[in-house]
This record gives structure tokens, C-alpha cells and sequence, in this order.
């Protein structure tokens, strides 16, 4: 029998899930109740997993939906024979730098740069630097809910563009692993507002891998956008947690976002291990180009009177 103990760990989101033994399956019950507490709290973190073997992360992953098998990322990422299971790590591989060794560095809703952002995640930390490496995570339901309702009216049919290119970091990344990113990634648009399929609730879909909102100028994209991306991260959102070797955290990718932070010594080794669950088919390629500029707009109502 299990001793299933949930502990909230913060206001905005987050609770440790402890008396589970994860080598095994759930019980339906037991499944049933840490699904309900993760839509409820949204972020969990499952600590004392240090010995998961990749099946056994992947096994408990699938509780939590369908696995992602990482068509979007470029194949020396993923762990040897597990095409789902990620390797975020700063250790080098093969005899070259990690390229997942600045994942995660701006803010972000996992694979928002693609047509089917991830339903979840679930990031098993190997290996950790003595302090630091922390991951935060923001609440979008929230950050959407305390927006005016005149603001949410104003954002309710915008759409945005969200660009791989724009991943922090991605100039120090191999430039063939790069252009591969890109060709499997091109720009997709989603709606700002998008509705929680499981729990009804609306939530912000912003973050900085957003590069334009569809209509507006280039000037009123960015205020916009510097707005929303502010009040969303807001430390009031915000859900911050220190690894231990051998936490789990799996969070719910339909209604945050979040960033890991370099606040480590980059010398010591970092190594998580993630497992995707896929997201419902949700975008659609963006068509066209840039937004207009101010000096466009003059042009254009020059070119009138
Ligand atoms: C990720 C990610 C966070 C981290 O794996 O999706 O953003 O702290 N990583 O490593
Ligand atoms: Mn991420």
C-alpha cells in the first residue's frame, strides 16, 4: 500500500509528492489522485529517484500521457537507445560540448516553437553543481487571470509567432546541429490566450521565444510583448526549485512556463534526463514575414493622402 503524502511548496504552484516507490507501477487510484494534485498544483516534485532506470522514468512518464519521441530536436541529444528521453546536461559527449548544455536559458513553454507544444514534462536531475542550477517556473493561468479584463479582451484574438531561433544561447551551439533545429522548426503561430484542455481555465501563452504578435507593428509587438513577459514572470507567479540528486519534477507545460538559470559554476556537472509528453497538434506555420515597421506605416499613409 502506498503512503501518498502531498505537500504544497508554494503560493503560485508546486508540491512534493512523497511515499511513492516509482520503480513500480501505479495503482489506478494512485494515479488517479497525482494526476488530480498535479492539475491542481501544477508543478510536482518527486524526490529520492536517483536509481530510475531510463524505463522506469519512461514507465512513470506515461502516467502522465502520451511520450514524445523527439522528432524536433536533433538526434545526439536524446539518450542512447531511448529516443524519449532528452539529455540536458553539461557534460561533454562523444568528445564534444554538450549541446543541450544551455538548454532552457531564456523563458519558455517547451516546444512553443512547434505545432504541437509538449503536454508535460518530466526532468530527473543525475547529477547537480554543489549550489545553483535552479529552474523556475511561472504560472500563465495566473498571470492571465490577474490581467484587466479590458487587457484580456484586447489580447483574446491575437496570435503570436514563436521562433526556434530565438532559444538563448543557440549561437554557441554546433551550426549544423542549428540549421538542422531550424529546418525541422520552422516559425508557427499560436493564439496568446490558450484554454487548459483538462481544467477549462485560460492562460497567457507568451515568453521570449515569441518574435512578433500577428498585426501589430514591430514598436507595438515589443511594448506588448515586454508587458506580458514581465507580468507573467512576476516573483508572485513565480515557482522556484532547488535540485536535489534524485528529484523528479513534472510540470504541466499547457499553463507555465519557465528557465533554467545559469547561477552555477559551469565546471561542475549538471545532468538531467527528460521525458516529453506530447502536446495536442495546436499551431500553424507561419506565412508571413515580419511584422511591419514604423517607417512602413508611414509609407503607407503617405502613399494615401
Ligand atoms: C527543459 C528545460 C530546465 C532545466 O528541459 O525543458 O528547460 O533546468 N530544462 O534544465
Ligand atoms: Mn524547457
Amino acid at each position: 500500500m502506498h503512503d501518498l503524502q502531498i505537500t504544497p511548496l508554494g503560493y503560485a504552484m508546486g508540491a512534493e509528492v512523497t511515499g511513492l516507490d516509482l520503480t513500480k507501477p501505479l495503482d489506478d487510484l494512485t494515479r488517479r489522485r497525482v494526476y488530480d494534485a498535479w492539475l491542481k498544483h501544477v508543478v510536482l516534485v518527486f524526490p529520492g529517484n536517483a536509481h530510475l532506470t531510463p524505463e522506469q522514468h519512461i514507465a512513470f512518464s506515461r502516467n502522465f500521457g502520451e511520450l514524445d519521441t523527439h522528432e524536433s530536436q536533433a538526434p545526439e541529444t536524446l539518450l542512447e537507445g531511448n529516443r524519449e528521453i532528452l539529455v540536458v546536461s553539461n557534460k561533454p559527449r562523444a568528445g564534444r560540448p554538450s549541446q543541450t548544455r544551455n538548454t532552457g536559458r531564456n523563458w519558455h513553454t517547451d516546444l512553443s516553437y512547434s505545432l504541437r507544444p509538449a503536454k508535460a514534462a518530466a526532468l530527473l536531475c543525475k547529477e547537480k553543481p554543489a549550489v545553483g542550477g535552479d529552474t523556475m517556473w511561472a504560472n500563465l493561468t495566473m498571470a492571465y487571470e490577474t490581467l484587466s479584463p479590458k487587457m484580456q479582451a484586447i489580447i483574446a484574438d491575437m496570435e503570436a509567432v514563436h521562433d526556434v531561433t530565438l532559444v538563448r544561447g543557440l549561437n554557441q551551439r554546433d551550426p549544423a546541429l542549428v540549421a538542422d533545429m531550424r529546418r525541422r522548426n520552422p516559425p508557427v503561430v499560436h493564439p496568446m490566450v490558450r484554454v487548459h484542455p483538462e481544467t477549462g481555465r485560460k492562460s497567457l501563452l507568451a515568453g521570449e521565444r515569441v518574435s512578433h504578435i500577428l498585426g501589430l507593428t514591430e514598436d507595438e509587438s515589443q511594448a506588448l510583448l515586454g508587458f506580458l513577459n514581465q507580468h507573467a514572470t512576476s516573483p508572485e507567479f513565480v515557482f522556484r526549485h532547488r535540485w536535489r540528486v534524485g528529484d523528479i519534477v513534472l510540470w504541466d507545460n499547457r499553463c507555465t512556463c519557465h528557465v533554467a538559470l545559469p547561477d552555477f559554476d559551469q565546471t561542475q556537472p549538471r545532468h538531467m534526463l527528460r521525458c516529453s509528453m506530447k502536446g495536442e497538434a495546436e499551431g500553424r506555420l507561419a506565412e508571413a514575414g515580419p511584422a511591419a515597421t514604423k517607417e512602413q506605416m508611414i509609407q503607407t499613409v503617405a502613399s494615401l493622402s
